[in-house]
């Protein structure tokens, strides 16, 4: 297979290291891609909602299989652009198009499909410009702390948690009169608050068949003891201890079924990943969010676990075969430790260079935000680096990142020590 990768994070890093080691390659691009990703093929520089460049370079190259990493290019309909062409119709895109996609990009949407197949999910109700009074009403009616949240796209910043009453309506007014997050925040979700320990679960779908991939925990907050700004997640560990085989049984049956079931009485073709943000209280899964595409942090753990060839898992999604395929994990734990750049979740500087890499045996340096200079590698990104550890159990995978990490060093460099703190 000839193979088009788009992005440029430690997901696509990790994607890019296993579909190298497929059988079925013949060529892999990756767009834009980093440092990282240029020892397992092409990096091509292409923007990764650029449709007509992409489409160019697809036929230029006679690629045949486009795999997406991010949500915006799906979000923004690039599965739809290549069903609608003529000359790119018949080249399988892996990630589902817009109106599935809208489970990520349309947290109303979300809501509604959710309540719609009955899926575990937090009370909520949604607010315009339009309707403000009544969204300050509602939040009168509930309990602190306050969810609220943007309806589109907000780069992972749409998420807001209020203590205080009066700074959730000032919170809700910005959103919704001061475009608080542009068009993304013209709807607003306030949802009931949800306690409980949070886990990332994936699956891959054909849009009939899905098959399950490792469980996975991200840590967001940039602090120690889950403290600080929200990142895009500080290090991940798989497989979860809480995630017993009787929480995962009710994951499935009021969760992942209703939800690929849904998808098909709705009449929404899906074919790529499923992320389900899960909360666990007091042992019942609620849905806290659903993503159209891989986790990252998360990929860094879940994908080394994979046993099975992605290639063939990829071509079962687009041949509907995937029932046919066969999943197998590695039967070790994974964790990864990310690195990043001084300053991060605020104002960073890159162009840090990057020492110690060569250095590194017992784990995977996955590059999360690097550039390079001829042999130097350089930070190009808050994230910097996701360095994965295999371990016959998470603890042991975590000392093995930890050991690494001491011997890469660039200028500001940080990482959480506590990675997995709450699930050993
Ligand atoms: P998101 O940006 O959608 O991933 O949400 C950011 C974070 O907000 C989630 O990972 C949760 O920790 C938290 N969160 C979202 N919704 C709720 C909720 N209903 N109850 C408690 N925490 C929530
Ligand atoms: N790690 C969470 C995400 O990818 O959204």
């Amino acid at each position: 297979m000839r193979v088009l990768l788009l992005g440029s994070g430690g997901r696509e890093h990790a994607l890019s290291w296993k579909i190298a080691q497929s059988s079925q390659l013949e060529e892999l691009f990756i767009a834009p891609g980093n440092a990282g990703t240029r020892q397992y093929g092409k990096n091509v520089a292409l923007s990764t909602t650029d449709f007509p460049s992409i489409k160019t370079f697809v036929l230029e190259n006679r690629v045949n299989m486009v795999v997406i990493g991010p949500e915006e290019p799906l979000v923004k309909g690039i599965h739809d652009y290549f069903l609608a062409d003529e000359a790119l119709k018949n080249v399988p895109v892996i990630g589902p198009a817009k109106a599935g996609a809208q489970l990520e990009g349309s947290k109303d949407f979300a809501k509604q499909f959710m309540h719609r197949h009955a899926i575990p999910t937090a009370k909520y109700a949604t607010f315009t410009k339009e309707t403000l009074d009544q969204g300050y009403k509602y939040l009168d009616s509930m309990k602190p702390p306050y969810v609220l949240k943007a309806d589109g796209l907000a780069a992972g910043k749409g998420v807001l948690i209020l203590e205080n009453l009066q700074d959730a309506k000032a919170e809700l007014k910005a959103m919704l009169a001061n475009a608080k997050f542009g068009n993304a925040s013209s709807r607003v979700v306030i949802e009931q608050f949800l306690k409980g320990i949070e886990l990332s679960v994936f699956v891959i779908t054909d849009g009939d068949a899905y098959k399950l991939l490792p469980e996975a925990k991200d840590y967001k907050r940039i602090g120690e003891g889950d403290t600080g700004l929200n990142t895009g997640g500080m290090g991940a560990v798989s497989p979860v201890s809480f995630a017993d085989p009787g929480f995962m049984d009710k994951v499935k049956n009021q969760v992942i079924i209703p939800t690929v079931k849904g998808l098909r009485q709705e009449n929404i073709p899906y074919k790529g990943f499923i992320f389900f943000g899960i909360i666990n209280v007091k042992g019942d899964p609620y849905v806290i969010e659903y993503n159209c595409r891989l986790g990252d942090p998360e990929t860094e753990v879940i994908i080394p676990r994979l046993k099975s060839d992605i290639l063939d898992l990829f071509e079962g999604v687009a041949t509907n075969t995937l029932s046919e395929r066969d999943v197998q994990f590695v039967e070790k734990s994974a964790a990864t430790v990310m690195m990043v750049a001084g300053g991060y979740p605020e104002a960073y500087e890159n162009g840090k260079q990057i020492f110690g890499l060569n250095s590194i045996e017992e784990s995977i340096v996955f590059h999360a935000g690097t550039s390079s200079d001829g042999p130097a590698v350089l930070s190009a990104g808050g994230r910097v680096l996701a360095i994965t550890s295999y371990g016959k159990t998470v603890q042991v995978a975590l000392k093995r990142s930890y050991d690494s990490a001491q011997k890469i060093e660039f200028e500001g460099a940080y990482y959480r020590k506590d990675i997995g703190f709450d699930v050993l």
